[in-house]
């Protein structure tokens, strides 16, 4: 059983897939890791913390992946034209690719797993069940995400975020508005109230209205028919009618103003994110506020934000659309992520034969591969009968 990690190749990403924890924990299960030279260095890991917990340290790329069984990496393999090298040729057929492969945004890639006859695993399409939380990349980066958001908005925001009383004078807490209560939203919360904000916060989930309170803030929706049924069996927000949407914005316009930090992180799996603060409402926000838009990579909570970028607008507002968010926090992050694929690894593990055992009815298993045997496998991705 050759486990293999790549350093991570694309533009901006600092995490890895494998951390010394995970090295020695795969090594006890009859494992051999074996890592490429490097690809910790951005997350603060060097070669030497690898081998000490008894990895295999190789030159490069196609050295590591020389007869690997398992692939360990954060983001899809890059292939032919997408970088430096074309990963994806480097992987032996018939290994086990266990990655975030984003696969509603590159079908594309799909085909080419089949193609290169590798039995690739999305992480990020683990069912939502109970079993599965230690397995769930979406929910360890975004709870580090969440985190830096407010990190991110506190650097930028050119005022103190905690009430102060001092000799001078009293300075006012922070309000920090947060849109979208997932598992992004409410480490947010929570890390804003520890800097002394006042906190509010936002979703089209009701279980979130207990969570937000919970945690000491004030929750703000409408709370009509719609809202009461907009949770999906799989714990995911339903995309709310454009009614809904309509009195949603309403109520946001007349809350926003007021705020001095709005942090959104609405997501619909699958689909654009949803719109929740529109140019009109930025215009009415204050000079010195800060919006920081967690969705700005699936299209975005505010059409002004851009991939990348701080964005200032003409009355002041500055908007923040990092990309990765993730990776700013790669320590924990890679750490977290490292232990969500050895979690859903290391029960197919034997142990006594050191072979991979893939339970293939598994629903984990079932839930999360794309393709096997040289075709695509997962029942969202099937091609659509002619009709
Ligand atoms: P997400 O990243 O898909 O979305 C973030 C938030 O945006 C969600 O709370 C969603 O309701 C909200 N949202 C969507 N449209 C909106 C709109 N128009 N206005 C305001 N808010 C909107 O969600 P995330 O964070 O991945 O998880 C959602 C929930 O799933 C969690 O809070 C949790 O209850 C559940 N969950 C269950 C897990 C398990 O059992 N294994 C693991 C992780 C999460």
């Amino acid at each position: 059983m050759k486990i293999a990690v790549l350093v991570e190749r694309r533009p901006g990403e600092k995490r890895v897939a494998a951390s010394p924890e995970t090295v020695k924990k795969f090594k006890s299960l009859g494992a051999e890791v074996v890592v490429e030279t490097g690809a910790g260095l951005q997350s603060s890991t060097p070669d030497q913390a690898y081998a000490d917990a008894g990895a295999t340290i190789a030159p490069d790329a196609a050295s590591a992946l020389s007869g690997a069984d398992i692939v360990l990496k954060i983001n899809r393999p890059l292939r032919a034209g997408e970088g430096a090298i074309d990963e994806l040729s480097l992987i032996p057929r018939g290994a086990v690719l266990v990655a975030g492969l984003t696969p509603y945004v590159d079908q594309e890639g799909l085909s080419a797993y089949a193609a290169a006859g590798i039995q690739a695993f999305a992480m990020e399409l683990m069912p939502r069940i109970s079993r599965a939380q230690s397995m769930d990349i979406l929910s360890s980066q975004a709870s580090l995400s969440g985190y830096r958001a407010v990190i991110d908005a506190a650097a930028v925001f050119s005022r103190a975020m905690p009430m102060m009383m001092t000799a001078a004078g009293t300075i006012a807490p922070a309000r920090v508005l947060v849109m979208g209560v997932g598992v992004a939203g409410l480490q947010a919360i929570a890390t804003a109230k520890r800097l002394g904000a006042i906190v509010s916060a936002t979703d089209v989930r009701p279980a979130t209205k207990e969570q937000v309170e919970s945690l000491g803030g004030t929750f703000i929706a409408v709370m009509d028919e719609e809202f009461a049924q907009a949770q999906t069996a799989g714990g995911y927000a339903k995309e709310m009618s454009p009614e809904y949407q309509a009195k949603q914005a309403a109520l946001t316009a007349e809350t926003i103003k007021k705020q001095d930090i709005v942090i959104t992180t609405a997501l619909i799996p699958g689909r654009k994110a949803p719109t929740l603060v529109t140019e009109e409402m930025v215009a009415t926000m204050k000079p010195g506020s800060v919006i920081v838009d967690l969705a700005v990579e699936q299209g975005g909570n505010c059409p002004l934000s851009r991939v990348g970028e701080i964005v200032v607008t003409p009355n002041g507002v500055n908007i923040v659309g990092h990309a990765n968010v993730p990776s700013r926090t790669a320590v924990d992050s890679s750490s977290q992520f490292a232990k969500n694929l050895f979690n859903f690894l290391s029960p197919f593990m034997n142990k006594e034969t050191k072979k991979l055992d893939i339970k293939w009815d598994d629903e984990l298993v079932v839930g999360t591969l794309l393709t096997k045997d040289g075709s695509i496998v997962h029942a969202n991705f099937q091609p659509k009968p002619a009709s």
